[in-house]
């Protein structure tokens, strides 16, 4: 039972865990804000370039549509109904995904936090809740059939933790400049 939540909370939510980590290797080139300043500190700052959102949704739609193609032995291997991927639906987890994390730096800079700075909670949580606005709103029935109330709890609990150990992990391979 918690397993198949845990499948399905982890399958369902791929396209938006894989767009940060990919926007961490694609990162760099003009940085959304362009440089401009508000209320004294930058409105993003350099860790938000064009590159980096571009690549990372792509990545996050890429695997939605790779994964559709593996659904049904994937499915069958586990005992779980996985479910399949429209466009609209990845769309929305992959670029949710990545506005979540524009909006927390935003929100990093209005609170004096430099370009890099920790912000516990938020960094765990923001691309998270973007991501499953934006899905909710695109394509609802989608989303209410695949999270259910049970596999949002899964989710809610399981991202901190992953995003946790991928952080670390990034960190420890040299990919990242800070462990969170
Ligand atoms: N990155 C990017 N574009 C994005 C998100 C991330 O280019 N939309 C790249 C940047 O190179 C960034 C790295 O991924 O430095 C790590 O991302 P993140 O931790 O989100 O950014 P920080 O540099 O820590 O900046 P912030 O304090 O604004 O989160
Ligand atoms: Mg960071």
């Amino acid at each position: 039972m918690i397993g198949s939540l845990v499948a399905t909370a982890f399958w369902a939510m791929l396209p938006a865990y894989v767009p940060n980590n990919a926007a961490v290797l694609a990162g760099g080139g003009r940085p959304i804000d362009g440089g401009r300043e508000w209320r004294g500190a930058r409105l993003l700052g350099d860790g938000k370039t064009w590159r980096g959102t571009a690549v990372g949704t792509l990545a996050g739609v890429a695997l939605a549509l790779a994964l559709n193609r593996i659904a049904e032995p994937a499915s069958a291997a586990l005992g779980v109904d996985l479910p399949m991927f429209a466009l609209p639906a990845a769309v929305a987890l992959a670029f949710g995904a990545m506005c979540g994390d524009i909006g927390a730096s935003f929100l990093k800079r209005r609170s004096g936090r430099e370009r890099g700075a920790a912000f516990p909670g938020l960094d765990q949580l923001d691309f998270v809740v973007v991501a499953l606005a934006a899905v909710f709103a695109v394509d609802t029935d989608w989303a209410l059939a695949v999270f259910t109330p049970s596999v949002l709890v899964v989710v809610l609990v399981m991202t901190p933790i992953l995003h946790v150990v991928t952080n670390v992990g990034a960190y420890a391979l040299g990919l990242k400049n800070e462990p969170w």
